[in-house]
């Protein structure tokens, strides 16, 4: 296997993000500039913007979503770092995770010292059906779209595919979502802030103040398996096996090894990435997993010298249900066909023996699609520097994975970081 290790090392002293969710009073430059402010202020020794070589921000579709283009040299002239090199990084879904990589790929190659990394996307300004249209370009119309799929389309063959090949029950799939709600829930930038239980008990009481019948749930299992309060969208998969529709922004600071501690004392340092692709659905070989996810893995572990059991925290791509359970067997934390029972065991939940998605993940924190890459590493900046506040994991994590996807799997890069001291 090729070697990749890298020739100059990189690390993160900054990271920041704004809230995700549905801003219909704030532009995306305004969210921009929320996360930028807050990385700043993230940087322990204080920090002089004129020392930024370059910019790589990650950014699905801003063309289509705001009808502007050419979004990187822009946002750079609004936060006055003009005339630093902008490169907008578009790899569908997996934007922020590749911009992350092409930054560090810049800074190892000894090109640049310092680099703004951030995420962006601003989708609610366009009614749902706009939304799954955009979303759509990132499949391959030729033949994917023309057949009547959409992205929860897409997820759902995946999700019927892999109960066929391991006997997974729906149910499975719920665990995902209660878990992930439970953790958004504990996270202030959230979409969601509130538990899987606690938004039925408002719908119940929402019925009673109505005059309407209220519903028998007597649990969230029963509630999300009542098409009445979780109505499907796909089969299998219903409205709470989705990522929402999300505006967002995240940001982080990259610089070369050497300087990192004029930045902060404990920087984060890259210590593994790779990325890999794939061709569409009906080029696949199996539907039950990601391949390329698996590829990515593998040339991340292998350059940091690390197995998935060195795993303290990851943030996976859980824009479905089915993909985080497709994500820990595609990141050998599980076996295959295991996913759906460590799910079930509670095995990924925080005080679980592989903790994933502490932040909500894109189930519950939102889906601001090319700004998710850049929020995963903003969970593991505040994981790994133990300010994660009521959702801090115990037992010192020093070692935080991050796995992005773009489309169906076509896409995905897997970064791995590390905290030494
Ligand atoms: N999970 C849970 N609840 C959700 C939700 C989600 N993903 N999306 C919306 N809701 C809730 C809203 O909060 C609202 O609740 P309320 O009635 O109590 O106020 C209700 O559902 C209706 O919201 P609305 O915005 O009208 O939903 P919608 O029907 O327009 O959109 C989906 C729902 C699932 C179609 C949309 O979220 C979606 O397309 N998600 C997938 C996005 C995607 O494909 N991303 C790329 C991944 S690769």
């Amino acid at each position: 296997m090729k070697n990749h290790k890298w020739s100059r090392g990189v690390a993160v002293v900054g990271a920041g993000m704004s809230r995700f969710g549905a801003f219909a009073d704030k532009t995306s430059r305004d969210l921009f500039v929320e996360a930028y402010q807050e990385m700043k202020s993230s940087i322990d020794k204080g920090f002089d913007p004129d020392r930024i070589d370059a910019f790589y921000l990650g950014n699905f579709s801003s063309d289509q979503f705001e009808k502007q283009a050419h979004l990187a040299p822009i946002l750079a002239s609004w936060i006055g770092l003009s005339p630093i090199a902008s490169v907008r990084v578009e790899n569908a879904c997996a934007s922020g995770g590749i911009a992350i990589r092409q930054a560090a790929l810049a800074i190892a190659s000894g090109e640049y010292d310092v680099v703004l990394v951030g995420g962006l996307e601003k989708m609610t300004d366009l009614d749902i059906s706009a939304v799954t249209e955009a979303l759509a370009t990132a499949a391959d119309t030729q033949f994917e779209i023309p057949a009547g799929f959409t992205f929860p389309g897409f997820y759902a063959a995946m999700a019927t595919a892999y109960m066929a090949e391991h006997g997974a029950p729906r149910e499975a799939f719920y665990h995902v979502s209660i878990k992930n709600h439970e953790n958004g829930a504990l996270n202030d930038k959230a979409q969601f802030g509130q538990t899987i239980k606690q938004i039925m008990e408002s719908k119940k009481k929402r019925a009673e103040e109505k005059g309407r019948p209220v519903p028998e749930w007597q649990n969230e299992i029963e509630f999300l398996s009542d098409p009445k309060g979780n109505p499907n969208i796909a089969w299998p998969m219903a409205l709470f096996d989705c990522s929402p529709v999300s505006d967002g922004g995240a940001v982080a600071l990259l610089v070369a090894e050497d300087i990192a501690k004029e930045f902060t004392d404990t920087p984060l340092y890259l210590i593994g990435s790779g990325q890999a692709s794939d061709g569409a659905l009906p080029d696949r070989e199996t539907l039950a997993s990601i391949p390329a996810a698996e590829a990515a893995a593998k040339q991340a572990y292998a350059m940091a010298g690390l197995t998935p059991d060195d795993i303290d925290l990851a943030e996976v791509h859980d824009c479905f249900t089915i993909a985080e359970i497709m994500a820990i067997e595609d990141l050998g934390f599980f076996p295959r066909g295991g996913g759906w029972k460590a799910a079930m065991e509670g095995k990924t939940a925080r005080d679980g023996e592989h903790p994933v998605n502490t932040s909500g993940g894109l189930k519950a924190k939102g889906h601001p699609v090319g700004a998710s890459g850049v929020g995963q590493l903003n969970e593991i900046w505040k994981q790994l520097r133990g300010v994660a506040g009521a959702r801090q994991l115990q037992g010192n994590p020093r070692i935080g994975l991050a796995h992005n996807v773009g489309g169906s799997g076509q896409t995905c890069v897997v970064n791995i970081f590390e905290r030494r001291d």
